[in-house]
């Protein structure tokens, strides 16, 4: 019997496996019940007990051998199979979890909050579905005010889809007292024929500050400060005098771009300067609607588009592009 565990030993160190079949034989062979461990196992019960004495060791150590032998190979097998015997089709294509992406338009929205928030511009919104005395009465709005023609206005039932985001002005006006120092940011719509430089949805900030004192220099200040922050220092700025119901004075500001590229021509009509925003004094009528005391208290507001601006930081050059949810467009603006 000692010959026999002797012979199996030597066996067992020149064992060689393949794969997982021949692993199979191999447990088979030495570890199954009419394998070659449990068979020793059987007769050494039936031997004397002197041959016992010496038999019993090395049949321990050989079942031990055995069983470790064979918790290698089958660790070896599972690795290799892990790597190499999966069935790979290397056509396929890789699946890749893309993560979304911030809109351009987004981006831009976030920069600006940025901006107005270092000089202590508080961020409120307002809906988007308005009644008429916010988007219009309250902002002073004649009645028969062009603006309120079916051809600039949606309608839904009595109410509008809002044409601005001075609605939100009046909103805020009427929710806090004085001083008011806020950013209101969201999209508004328009009845315009749909081209490459208009849309018929867009997106607007507002911004509006009441305090006792506020005068047009720091109007000024505040926009021309926003401008070197957000085009970049030395960008030249104009202000031409303009209307709106709701501000006297009132103006417009434009920031110079040039006519170096066909996008910059076609943004800015051939001029070279674009226009980012309406701005002026509030109305006192406007002040009054809201419960402002007039004698204490005055303020400016201003609202920029921010679609144009878009368009112009990015070099996209159909406002369009900017709502296709084409993922090839907005891929570009993974990381902003
Ligand atoms: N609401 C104006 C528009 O949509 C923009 C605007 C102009 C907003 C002057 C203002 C402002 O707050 O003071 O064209």
């Amino acid at each position: 019997m000692l010959e026999e565990i002797n012979e199996l030993s030597l066996k067992l160190q020149n064992i060689q496996i393949q794969n997982s079949q021949e692993l199979e034989d191999f447990r088979l062979t030495f570890l199954s019940k009419k394998g070659h461990v449990n068979r020793l196992f059987e007769a050494f019960r039936n031997i004397s007990p002197e041959i016992k004495k010496e038999v019993g060791k090395p049949l321990n150590v050989f079942k031990k051998d055995v069983e470790t032998l064979f918790e290698e190979l089958k660790e070896k097998i599972e690795n290799q199979s892990d790597n190499n015997n999966i069935d790979i089709d290397a056509t396929l294509s890789v699946y890749i979890n893309q993560p979304g992406s911030i809109h351009p338009i987004k981006a831009v929205e976030n920069r600006l909050i940025e901006i107005f928030n270092s000089l202590g511009f508080d961020l409120s919104e307002g809906p988007e579905i308005e009644d008429d005395w916010h988007n219009f009465g309250a902002l002073n709005f004649d009645e028969d005010h062009p603006a309120r023609d079916m051809q600039d206005t949606f309608f839904i039932e009595k109410d509008v889809l809002r044409t601005h985001t001075s609605s939100v002005q009046i909103r805020e006006m009427l929710k806090q007292k004085p001083p008011l120092r806020l950013i209101m940011p969201g999209r508004v719509y328009r009845n315009e024929a749909v081209s490459s430089r208009s849309n018929c949805f867009f997106h607007q900030l507002e911004g509006l500050y009441i305090d006792e004192g506020v005068t047009f220099a720091d109007l000024k200040q505040t926009l021309y400060y926003f401008v070197q922050q957000f085009f970049g220092e030395g960008t030249e700025v104009r202000f031409r005098s303009s209307y709106f119901p709701f501000t006297e004075p009132s103006a417009e500001m434009d920031i110079w771009v040039g006519t170096n590229t066909p996008d910059d021509i076609r943004l800015t009509k051939g001029t070279g300067w674009l226009e980012v925003l309406g701005c002026g004094m509030v109305h006192p009528n406007v002040l009054k609607n809201c419960d402002i005391d007039t004698e204490k208290y005055s303020g400016f507001a201003f609202g920029m588009g921010l679609d144009r601006m878009t368009m112009l930081k990015y070099g996209i050059s159909d406002i369009r592009d900017m709502f296709l949810n084409d993922i090839r467009l907005l891929s570009q603006f993974n990381g902003l």
